[in-house]
């Protein structure tokens, strides 16, 4: 069975289209989204009409999906963030914001070896940024891997022997073997609004007959998505993070 894992699309529909091509070009048996469809990008209502091209999927909303829906208040976002969260809520056709808003909230378990969440399985809303964090994340986890988002890094942390550590994923043709007796907690990188400074796409492919993990990114047409950021008139400073990935 071949994975495709993605994450915090934020409403960039170039990163999606390119994320799309490549999954079509590839075998993918189902495919696992971890929440963040919307919010930061201009594109809400075709990304909400595209996701249902890939078949079949496991689903669950995040942080943004949820206050867009008016499921939860603005006042944990960064001004930049909530007037994002404003705009795309007057911007969405009511059939799509419908969708969004019957999005699962995570952690779902989609078998016996996989959960997938958005921030951590303990709060869809916490990050995990260190061992630490993922050490609690460990505690709440019932399957050997774990694939969450929220943060925007690629990152691998694994459990073994009570013994937690991380690593920061850079550059291309990163590959993680699934190990016995190992637990990993996975974040693939963003789809639409990376942040650890590689502007490309990201998205991960786990083949559970070779027990590999392989993480790949992807180039995409930026100029174009800022371009509907502006013409939106959406902050500026969301146009501009997408050229460093930031
Ligand atoms: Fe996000």
């Amino acid at each position: 069975m071949r994975y495709l894992i993605f994450t915090d699309i934020h409403g960039n529909l170039e990163s999606f289209l390119v994320l799309i091509k490549f999954a079509q070009r590839r075998k993918i048996d189902r495919y696992l989204f971890l929440g963040d469809l919307v919010g930061y990008g201009a594109s809400p209502n075709e990304i909400i009409q595209k996701i249902r091209v890939l078949k079949p999927i496991s689903m669950i909303r995040g942080n943004h999906d949820k206050a867009v829906c008016g499921l939860d208040t603005v006042q944990t976002f960064n001004p930049i963030a909530a007037s994002a969260i404003h705009w795309t809520r007057e911007n969405t056709l009511k059939r799509n914001l419908n969708f969004l808003c019957r999005l699962k909230q995570g952690p779902l378990i989609i078998n016996d070896e996989i959960t997938i969440c958005h921030g951590t399985p303990f709060d869809e809303d916490y990050y995990i940024f260190g061992e630490f964090d993922a050490a609690e994340a460990f505690l709440h986890i019932k399957t050997p891997i774990c694939f969450f988002g929220h943060t925007h890094f690629p990152f691998v942390y694994t459990e073994k022997d009570h013994f937690v550590e991380g690593t920061f994923l850079t550059g291309d043709s990163n590959e993680t073997k699934i190990e016995k007796g190992v637990r990993y907690l996975i974040n693939p990188g963003s789809v639409g609004q990376p942040r650890d400074r590689d502007p490309r796409a990201a998205c991960a492919i786990y083949d559970s007959k070779t027990r590999k993990i392989n993480f790949y990114r992807l180039e995409y047409d930026i100029e174009e998505a800022q371009k509907k950021i502006l013409e939106a008139k959406l902050p500026p400073a969301l146009a501009e993070r997408l050229s460093v990935g930031i």
